[in-house]
């Protein structure tokens, strides 16, 4: 009872919490969203064209969607007032549209060795895209589908493009940013795969779809944490790379379309009285990019480093963080051999 009492005030606490029109300056940085074609990433990628990136790569599945959302950027550019209106230094902006499909262990592939390719560098590297399936169980990569695109391949990306993002830290004297949107949602799971000998496993054909979503979110802050503690312990002079998650509380987005008819009458209330816009929802998220090193390997809540939920800071909770990791790196260097040294290296 108590703990519901919480995670209710928590919640509350979060999602009352105002949140400024983002500021930072992005002149002349390289900006990936995955995602960026709607919803939360969409108003994101606005934020940072408006803001003076040089590069925003939208980084989504539905091609046609994404230059319809560039088209919608670009356009919003040029009004004369109000949150898109352009800053001086946002005329210059190129938006790109990138296909990226995080269903496809080469889609991933094929995307990050474009972005090797082609990109002189990279500053931030936003992990918005993800998916909520709650009642049927779709697989992609033998893996169920949330835990194929809101965790493996979303961290096969980050490792993928650290050398990249170092390279860039260190070349233009910057501080790069990988942001990975998580979600309150973390707190809700019981995450029972973790009494399991082997976590991963769990997420295999036939496996139980219940929970999965806020599993999926819970993992994204235990790995966020463990990769930052070993960007740490790579450069002890502090890791030009910083990492964190974000929670960009309830949002009128698509992301609940497939959930059950009675999940969404309930949630219809919530949502009508303090559900934010996506651009509000989007300020979360670029508060969560701006948020410097004392957000590193944290969890941004609602533009604020807070606490993730108790499991996670229990000492459970760090010997899980631990299991999770070396899990997860034993999959991505079978996908791509040679990976997991990226979070080591020297750039
Ligand atoms: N809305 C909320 O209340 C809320 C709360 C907490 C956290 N979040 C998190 O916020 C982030 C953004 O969600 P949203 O609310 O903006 O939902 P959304 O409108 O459904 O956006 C999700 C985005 O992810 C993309 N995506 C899904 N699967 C993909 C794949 N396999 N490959 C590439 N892109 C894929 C979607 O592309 P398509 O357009 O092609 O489907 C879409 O652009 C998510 O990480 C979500 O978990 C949202």
């Amino acid at each position: 009872m108590l703990g519901l009492l919480s995670l209710a005030l928590r919640f509350f606490r979060s999602q009352l919490r105002p949140l400024p029109v983002p500021t930072t300056s992005y002149a002349g940085r390289t900006v990936i969203v995955t995602g960026g074609n709607g919803g939360l990433g969409l108003e994101a990628a606005r934020h940072f064209a408006r803001l003076g990136a040089a590069r925003v790569i939208l980084a989504c599945r539905r091609v046609d969607s994404g230059e319809a959302a560039k088209a919608d950027i670009e356009k919003s550019l040029s009004l004369p007032s109000g949150s898109g209106s352009p800053s001086p230094s946002s005329a210059g902006v190129v938006v790109e549209v990138w296909p990226l499909d995080l269903c496809s262990f080469d889609s991933v592939r094929a995307f990050c060795r474009r972005a090797e390719a082609e990109l002189s560098r990279l500053d931030v590297l936003l992990m918005n895209a993800a998916v909520l399936n709650a009642d049927c169980v779709e697989m992609a990569e033998g893996y169920e589908v949330q835990v194929t695109t809101n965790v493996i391949s979303t961290f096969l990306m980050v490792l993928m493009l650290l050398p990249l993002m170092k390279r860039t830290a260190a070349k233009q004297n910057v501080e790069t940013v990988v942001t990975v949107v998580s979600s309150e949602a973390h707190s809700l799971t019981r995450f029972a795969e973790k009494d399991q000998p082997r976590i991963f496993e769990c997420f295999r054909p036939g496996s139980n779809i219940y929970e999965r979503y806020s599993t999926a979110k819970l993992l994204d802050v235990l790995i966020v944490r463990e990769l930052a503690e070993r960007l740490d312990a790579a450069s002890p002079g502090g890791t030009p790379v910083v990492v964190n998650t974000a929670n960009p509380g309830l949002c009128r987005s698509r992301l609940f379309r497939d959930i059950p008819s009675f999940a969404r009458f309930l949630l219809a209330v919530p949502m009508f009285l303090i559900g934010r816009t996506l651009e509000q929802g989007s300020r979360a998220l670029m508060a969560a990019v701006a948020g410097g090193r004392e957000s590193h390997g944290q969890y941004v809540d609602s533009g604020r480093v807070d606490m993730p939920s108790p499991f996670v800071v229990s000492q459970e909770g760090k010997t899980v963080q631990k299991r999770v990791w070396d899990e997860l790196m034993e999959i991505l260097e079978g996908i791509v051999p040679g990976v997991t040294a990226n979070v080591g290296q020297a750039p």
